[in-house]
């Protein structure tokens, strides 16, 4: 079947948020985002964020940031209303998946993932939505894994603090659906990325694709697709929805 590069979705006058955007599956997805016309907020824990941002181009900016700090968080927003105007799209992609056995998880390791991969995306819709619901139009992408519908061996505070991102995602939805914001989640089964091939190198990855019906992990540039469509006029009407990109992985 012939794919279509960012064919279908234009977003001209439309400036997008996204977290996470150094790496990995924030920094494609800014990259299509800016290629069909958006003006690009790249925020990350990492300064390696502003270098990815100028190489955009003068339309977008980069901001160091850590999502789980509160103060930060609401600083940096501003930063970025006053330099764009508002924020029309918001993808809360930042995130973390440090492993280890569920007997004796370090409390510091899940305390941490919680932060960053819970709190992180409730801090940012906190700060941008309210701009979002006083224009009565909007959308929030939060990046939610497989993860948060099956368990995962070693994941025990990722498969949590994924799950909780449904769940934030279903009440934002719920709320700001009405006023013309639409809440979504996208659930990758492993993705090629620094995060997902840490995780899954070797032969461990080799017997995972194995289990995936369609043979193979995703590409980052399939979940950035997926984000832009759940971002775009289209998909009005998805609202609340948690949309597997997974190959089938949590149907087997
Ligand atoms: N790669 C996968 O296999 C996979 C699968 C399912 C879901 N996801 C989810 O997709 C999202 C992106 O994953 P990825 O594979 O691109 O990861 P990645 O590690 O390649 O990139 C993540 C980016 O987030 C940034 N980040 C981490 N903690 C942060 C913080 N506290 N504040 C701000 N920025 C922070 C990192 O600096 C990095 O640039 C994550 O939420 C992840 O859980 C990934």
């Amino acid at each position: 079947m012939t794919t279509h590069s960012n064919a279908t979705y234009r977003f001209q006058n439309t400036v997008v948020a996204i977290t996470g955007a150094a790496a990995g599956i924030g920094r494609t997805t800014a990259e299509h985002f800016a290629r069909a016309g958006a003006s690009v907020a790249l925020l990350d824990r990492s300064p390696a964020v502003l270098e990815v941002a100028s190489a955009l181009g003068p339309a977008h900016q980069g901001w160091t940031v850590d999502v789980s700090d509160a103060d930060a968080v609401g600083r940096i927003a501003n930063e970025v209303i006053a330099r764009f105007g508002r924020v029309d799209v918001l993808v809360n992609n930042a995130g973390i998946g440090p492993l280890a056995p569920a007997e004796g998880f370090p409390l510091a390791t899940w305390d941490k993932t919680i932060a960053v991969n819970l709190t992180g995306p409730f801090l940012v819709a906190r700060a941008f939505a309210p701009g979002m619901l006083a224009r009565k139009q909007g959308r929030i992408v939060n990046l939610a894994s497989q993860a948060a519908v099956i368990g995962i061996e070693g994941h025990l505070a990722y498969c949590a603090s994924k799950a909780g991102v449904i769940g934030l995602t279903n009440c934002m939805a719920l709320e700001w659906g009405p006023r013309g914001v639409t809440v979504n989640a996208i659930s990758p089964t492993v993705v090629e990325t620094e995060l997902g091939l840490s995780g899954w190198a070797g032969e461990k990855g080799e017997r995972a694709r194995a289990t995936i019906p369609t043979r193979r992990f995703a590409r980052p540039d399939e979940i950035a697709a997926a984000i832009l469509y759940l971002a775009s006029g289209e998909a009005a009407m998805v609202n609340g929805a948690n949309l597997l990109v997974d190959g089938g992985y949590t149907i087997t």
